[in-house]
């Protein structure tokens, strides 16, 4: 059977192997880190099991894009033996659901170019990101939580920082 649920404090050894198995274990020291330092927004942190068992994870943070505070996506994984099974699919799609009902206007993702636009992502690099440290633009991808606010965004550049611990 499956679930996806809030994660909890007991399922972080979990969600930290799984990690690790998807990114290796020097993920932290990817410039997506840089966005991090603190807590995940914890009313978006989901797991979905399997049978009781964690099979996927996707955590979100907030971050400061110009002048306003929005959502960045991830990480995502899913366990390599349980992939292709809709699982990651299922998060985002659950994940944004629940993203729609905060006071966020836009999620912001580094990720597989061909993996977001079918949740509705579009390329971010037309509006200008600057982003602090290495990235290849074309991973930059934004989805509008509310319709239009991509169009109200400042020309850029266009500054993402990290929000304070
Ligand atoms: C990316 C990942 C989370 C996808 O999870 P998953 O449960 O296998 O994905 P789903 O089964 O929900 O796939 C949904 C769709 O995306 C496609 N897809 C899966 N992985 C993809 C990828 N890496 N790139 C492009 N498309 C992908 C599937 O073919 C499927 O297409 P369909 O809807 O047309 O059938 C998983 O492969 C993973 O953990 N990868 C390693 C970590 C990672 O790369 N995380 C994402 C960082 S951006």
């Amino acid at each position: 059977m499956t679930d996806i649920c809030l994660q909890t404090d007991a399922d972080i050894p979990a969600i930290e192997s799984l990690m690790a198995e998807a990114f290796g274990s020097s993920r932290h020291e990817r410039s997506v880190w840089n966005l991090r330092p603190g807590p995940p927004v914890a009313s978006l942190c989901l797991v979905i099991r399997n049978d009781d068992e964690v099979v996927g994870s996707l955590r979100y943070w907030e971050v400061q894009l110009g002048g306003d505070i929005i959502l960045l996506l991830g990480p995502l994984a899913v366990r390599p033996v349980m992939r292709g099974k809709g699982y990651g699919k299922q998060l985002i799609a659950e994940s944004l659901r629940r993203a729609k009902k905060g006071p966020w206007k836009l999620v912001l993702v580094s990720g597989e170019v061909d993996y977001y636009p079918k949740f509705g992502f579009v390329p971010a690099a037309p509006y200008g990101i600057d982003w602090p440290g290495f990235i290849e633009p074309e991973r930059l991808q934004f989805f509008e939580l509310v319709k239009g606010a991509l169009a109200s965004l400042p020309s850029g550049p266009l500054p993402v920082r990290a929000l304070s611990p």
